[in-house]
Order: C-alpha cells, then sequence, then structure tokens
C-alpha cells in the first residue's frame, strides 16, 4: 500500500475549499434546489438502500471525495487486501476475513481459501453432529446449552450476531461469558445445567487472563459437578494457538483452528462463530457467510461512487476532518440489533484508534472517529435531545429493515413512522417562526410566546443516512456487517494509519499484571499517589 498523507494531497486541499463554501450549506433548501437529491444521492444495491442526501453534501462534495481516496490509491489497496498482502505490516501478518466467505478462486489466497474451508467444514460437522444429537453429553444427553467464553472479537462479534439471529435460533441456549468479574460467572452458571451444557472456549491467542481465569474457574465448577472425566465431551476450544489450547487440557480432537492472518475483530465469520453456529444451524451460518461474501464482491468491484462502503467512509472522513464531528452514532431500528453498536465499537475503535501513520509519524489530522448508539426508539427517549438541540454535531446512521419477522403491522408501521421521522426532523429542524406558530395554535399568549420559542426551536441540518434493508436475514445481516468491516479498511488507507494490529491495548495489560503482584502480597508502595490510595482503600474495605 502507498503510505500517503492525505492533507498533502490536492483532492484534500479542493475539499477544504469546498467546505468553505459548503459549511453553511442548508440541507432543506438543497431539496428544494435541486428535485433530483434523493434520486442521485441514493444507492440501491440488492436489498440495500442507502440514502445519502440527508448529508452536508452535493453531488460534487462526493466527486471531490472520491478524488481523495484516488490520490490514496484506494483501488490498489482493496486489491492488496483481498489479494492478501501483508497489509498488517506491524504484525507481520494479511487481513483476510474475506477469505472466510469467499466462494471463488483467487490463486494469491488458494491456500488460505483452502484452509479456511476445511476449518469450516470440521466446524460445520461438529455443529451438525451436536444439533441431530449424534454428539452428546457425557451422559449420553442432548446438549441444550452453550456457554461461549472469550472477550473482545472472540464475544462480541458472536454475541451481537446471536442476538439479532433470536428469530433463527434452534432449541440451543447461548451464554456469553466475557468480563473476568466472578459475579459475572456465579449469575451464568445460576442459570446452566453442567450435564447438558457445551463450553465453548475461544481464545485466538489463548493467552488472554480474562478468558483463561474464567475458564478455569468454569472448569472447576463442572468437575466438582460432574467429575473430571467428562470435560473431555463437554469443552471445546477455538484457538490460532493450538498447543496452548491442548496444554490447557482440551482434547485434540476439540480444538478448532483459526487463523493468525485473521483478526480477533474480524474474526466472527471463522471457527470464532462456533457458538453461533451451534446457536442457529450450519445452514444459517453460510448463509450469514453469504451475506458477507455479497458486501466484499460489491465493495471489490463497484466503482467508488455507487460503492456503499466506500461512500460511508468518505462520509466519516468528511465530517471527522473537515467538519471536526468527533463521534458518530449507529441508530439500529430493531431491538434484534441491540449489540451492534457494542460490537462496533471494537471493530472501528480498536482498528482505527491511531496517531501514528503507516510511515511511523505522529499524523496531523484526526484518525478514528468515536461510534456509539443505541436502538430506536429507545434511543429516541434517552439522548436524542443531545442530537436534535445540542451543541456537537453527530451524523448518525439509521439503520432499518422493512418486512419483520411477525406480524404486528401496527407496531412496525408506528416504528417505521419514528425512523423515518426522525431523519426528516433532524434535517428540517423548526425555525422560530413555526415554532411561534405552534405555540400561537396551541393557545399560548404572545408574551408565553416569546419566552418560549428560543427552546422551541430545532436548527435542523443535522445530517444522517439512512440504510433500509429488505429483511433482517442471516444473508442481510452478514451483508450489513461486511459494509462496516470495509468502511474501517477505507478510513484506515486514507487515514494512512495500520488499521490492523491494536498495540494500544497492551500497556493496560502489562500493568494489571504488576498491581496483580501487588494485590497478592497487600502491597501498594510502588505506584503514584492517586493509585496507592486507591490500593489501600481497596485493602481497607477487604479487611
Ligand atoms: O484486547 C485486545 C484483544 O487482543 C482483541 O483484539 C481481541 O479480540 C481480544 O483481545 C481477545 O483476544 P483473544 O481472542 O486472543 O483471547
Amino acid at each position: 500500500m502507498k503510505n500517503i498523507n492525505p492533507t498533502s494531497t490536492a483532492a484534500w486541499k479542493a475539499l477544504e475549499d469546498h467546505y468553505q463554501t459548503i459549511k453553511n450549506f442548508n440541507l432543506r433548501e438543497a431539496f428544494q434546489n435541486n428535485p433530483e437529491r434523493a434520486k442521485e444521492l441514493t444507492i440501491q444495491e440488492g436489498d440495500f438502500y442507502v440514502d445519502l442526501s440527508k448529508n452536508l453534501i452535493l453531488k460534487e462534495t462526493k466527486q471531490k471525495l472520491v478524488s481523495l481516496a484516488n490520490e490514496c490509491h484506494l483501488t490498489e489497496a482493496i486489491a492488496s487486501y483481498f489479494n492478501g498482502e501483508q497489509i498488517n505490516a506491524t504484525e507481520n501478518r494479511a487481513v483476510l476475513h474475506t477469505a472466510l466467505r469467499t466462494t471463488e478462486s483467487n490463486a494469491e489466497v488458494e491456500e488460505k481459501v483452502t484452509a479456511a474451508l476445511a476449518s469450516k467444514n470440521k466446524m460445520f460437522a461438529f455443529v451438525d453432529a451436536v444439533n441431530n444429537g449424534t454428539i452428546t453429553t457425557a451422559t449420553g444427553k442432548k446438549f441444550d446449552t452453550v456457554v461461549n467464553i472469550g472477550i473482545g472479537g472472540s464475544d462480541l462479534g458472536p454475541e451481537m450476531i446471536y442476538e439479532a439471529m433470536q428469530a433463527y435460533k434452534n432449541e440451543l441456549t447461548l451464554h456469553f461469558v466475557s468480563n473476568i468479574e466472578g459475579d459475572h460467572i456465579e449469575e451464568t452458571l445460576k442459570k446452566i445445567q453442567p450435564e447438558t451444557t457445551l463450553f465453548v472456549i475461544v481464545s485466538k491467542s489463548f493467552g488472554t487472563q480474562e478468558t483463561l481465569t474464567n475458564s478455569t474457574t468454569i472448569r472447576n465448577w463442572f468437575t466438582d459437578k460432574v467429575g473430571d472425566s467428562a470435560v473431555a465431551k463437554h469443552f471445546i476450544a477455538v484457538s490460532s494457538n493450538v498447543q496452548r489450547a491442548i496444554d490447557f487440557g482440551i482434547d485434540k480432537e476439540n480444538i478448532f483452528p483459526m487463523f493468525d492472518w485473521v483478526g480477533g475483530r474480524f474474526s466472527l465469520w471463522s471457527t470464532v462463530g462456533m457458538s453461533v453456529a451451534l446457536g442457529i444451524g450450519s445452514k444459517n451460518f453460510q448463509d450469514l457467510l453469504n451475506g458477507a461474501h455479497d458486501m466484499d464482491t460489491h465493495f471489490r468491484d463497484t466503482s467508488f461512487e455507487k460503492n456503499i462502503p466506500v461512500v460511508l467512509a468518505l462520509l466519516t472522513i468528511w465530517y471527522n476532518n473537515f467538519f471536526q464531528a468527533q463521534s458518530e452514532a449507529v441508530i439500529p431500528y430493531t431491538q434484534y440489533l441491540h449489540r451492534l453498536p457494542a460490537y462496533l465499537q471494537q471493530a472501528i475503535m480498536e482498528s482505527n484508534g491511531k496517531s501514528v501513520d503507516r510511515n511511523g509519524n505522529r499524523v496531523n489530522y484526526e484518525t478514528g472517529n468515536i461510534v456509539w448508539g443505541e436502538p430506536g426508539t429507545n434511543a429516541q427517549h434517552a439522548f436524542f435531545q443531545l442530537i436534535h438541540q445540542g451543541t456537537k454535531l453527530i451524523p448518525a446512521q439509521f439503520i432499518a429493515f422493512a418486512k419483520t419477522k411477525y406480524n404486528h403491522p401496527d407496531h412496525q408501521n408506528k416504528l417505521m413512522a419514528n425512523f423515518f421521522a426522525q431523519t426528516e426532523a433532524l434535517m428540517n429542524g423548526k425555525t422560530s417562526q413555526e415554532a411561534a406558530k405552534d405555540l400561537a395554535s396551541s393557545g399560548k399568549s404572545k408574551t408565553e410566546i416569546d419566552q418560549l420559542v428560543p427552546f422551541k426551536v430545532f436548527e435542523g441540518n443535522k445530517p444522517t443516512t439512512t440504510i433500509l434493508i429488505d429483511e433482517l436475514t442471516p444473508r442481510s445481516l452478514g451483508k450489513l456487517v461486511a459494509m462496516y468491516e470495509h468502511k474501517i479498511f477505507v478510513e484506515g488507507v486514507l487515514w494512512n494509519i495500520y488499521s490492523y494490529d491494536q498495540w494500544g491495548v497492551e500497556l493496560g495489560k502489562v500493568l494489571a499484571d504488576a498491581i496483580l503482584t501487588d494485590i497478592k502480597s497487600s502491597k501498594s508502595d510502588n505506584h503514584d499517589a492517586s493509585t496507592k490510595a486507591l490500593l489501600q482503600k481497596f485493602f481497607e474495605i477487604n479487611n
């Protein structure tokens, strides 16, 4: 990949000039001035209808952003990504989650695709055997519960997918244990029967403190209840470090390999998805992969102007680097996607939260944006006040599915009415004249109107992108998640950062190990005054 400082490009300078002419741009007027605006700024790709027209852009803004992508050699970068070049250069690794879902042959990555297929086949054979009762518990019963033990990418993706796919789940019940908090383990163990539970330990490195501690505690609890001999039938592992999993005591046959060329936060498509595959069945899991592959081919083969992940990434750069927006919200109008924002927080912020560029220099521009959100309409009754009337610019992606899983037209009509109303309200706002008129028609006096109008004004002009999808299915979900993966990639390329390492999480881990040693020996001397006092308070409360 070329390592280009985006701010040194001609396109960046053109965008800076363009920003000066557009910063007072008014969305309401833009629609009045151009009846074709909605059509011109919408992308229909299969079951995805992506409306960009409520953004602070003109057609020419999009063209200028595309020029930036061209000057940063995005086309070549995409080829390097799909062809398995070591674009994760600080870890000397390829980034090939796309190979986990491909149905095409690609000479450059053939070996990896073959390995991925073998590993998927092994997983599906296991999943099918558990689901049809061929593989049973130690006492010959059918498993009814699965506990996924993992954290970060070994938890967030699988849990998000499982929650989203509740309408597709089979009779297995899944639980996810991630945090190192003993109370969380206890609360989970209360809900399960050891005799009929399968434990899936998921850790790419098999060296993560949380996962190893939780697995040890759970295994001890299990052997106390059921006996040591049952462990081999009830504990399986997913890891790229097979030896460590063996050393931990997992039967070699029960270890499902994953690969170092798949990053943890992009690994739900691999054997890391084992729990999900168990919970929704291998056919639905394959549909999920097919959906991701649909988005992969769209992303790889479509011109940038009509390329959904590219355009969404360019919008993020537009707001982040020119409007200086600090964050963006993701609001799915379905409870099924309630874990999507949490999943995206790792995927986006662990990837693009970098301040050193690919040349090893500190960047002189903003990178990784903050992402947050909650499902609508709940979000409307929580933080929408700030988006509507606060002082910060928060571009938002609104996601909804036109068809429901169950037949409640009244609910769906009301949900969708809110979905459409919010983006319209954020765009149009309410002028002081409109606010005064409303107050007058509700019978307020002139004095009351004068007092209240300032509080009733909505500035509007708040940018949103609407992603309307036909229906939430495994396939459309795979496509949606892959859309965000590629958006992250494009942002990283243009910001000239390495998106696929995560050195920033290491320091805290090292310090936690050192403090653990101190806690075990009730020592606090080696620390700053604040940490020392906190440790002493902790010792005091516990003694
Ligand atoms: O904390 C960082 C991290 O390395 C994530 O990137 C990763 O998803 C998570 O820890 C868990 O890692 P592992 O799967 O190796 O246990």
